[in-house]
């Protein structure tokens, strides 16, 4: 039976910091600061929109989260800069091992998907600057049923769109919240720990791999 993998796209493949390069310019040593504020807010934004049932979609919390942040570290940026953050963060950069490890997998015969909170557009613009986009069966946005991850029915949507078994499906994730869904949902599990650090939420449940870099991860399926 074919595996099939679902990769988190934004700081699995997609490295949300890279942003800080664009805002270097214009703040100097306060963009790492910046960049990791906007990156918590906006998925305290999915989360809260989840709870109350208030589903904007992820361009909406990615957008708001920036003007919500620039306020909070007294930063004020032009309507032209503001926009072209927000072009730049369709253009972010792949992580270096995303190209050849995918690569790897896809000569593997695996089903990879990309499975995303951010919308269709936006992830396949993403994927398509990156060029990752053909590496992928098929790309599964949560914006798709209009709730956010880890919202168990993102998983079981993912299931379907996948036709795929939960025993048979992997979900691959740099974010912890994602893999603890994923799992609950039945599925397996692959966390990403990129910082090695080892910092996994205490909930009792471990992923089923661990690895420090997708080099690592046709290894980790075995
Ligand atoms: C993604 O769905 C959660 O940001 C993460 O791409």
């Amino acid at each position: 039976m074919r595996q099939t993998l679902a990769f988190d796209v934004y700081g699995t493949l997609i490295d949300t910091q890279g942003i800080a390069a664009t805002l270097e310019g214009w703040m100097g040593d306060r963009a790492p600061v910046l960049a990791r504020a906007w990156r918590e807010k906006q998925l305290e934004y999915t989360f809260r929109r989840g709870l109350m049932g208030a589903y904007a979609d992820f361009d909406t919390c990615t957008e708001q989260a920036l003007r919500y942040c620039c306020e909070a570290l007294g930063v004020a940026l032009e309507a032209e800069q503001e926009a072209e953050l927000l072009r730049r963060y369709r253009e972010l950069p792949a992580f270096a091992d995303a190209g050849p490890s995918l690569d790897e997998l896809h000569a593997e015969g695996l089903r990879l998907f990309a499975f995303s909170n951010g919308t269709a557009e936006t992830v396949s613009g993403l994927l398509r600057n990156a060029g990752l986009e053909d590496r992928f069966e098929d790309l599964v946005s949560v914006d798709e049923i209009g709730c956010f991850k880890p919202d168990p029915r993102v998983y079981r949507h993912f299931l379907q769109r996948a036709n795929a078994l939960p025993r048979q499906a992997w979900l691959v994730s740099g974010n912890p919240f994602d893999v603890i869904g994923a799992q609950a949902a039945g599925m397996r599990t692959v966390w990403l720990d990129r910082a090695r650090q080892g910092l996994f939420d205490p909930w009792g449940k471990e992923p089923t791999a661990t690895i420090g870099g997708l080099d690592e991860l046709s290894g980790a399926l075995r």
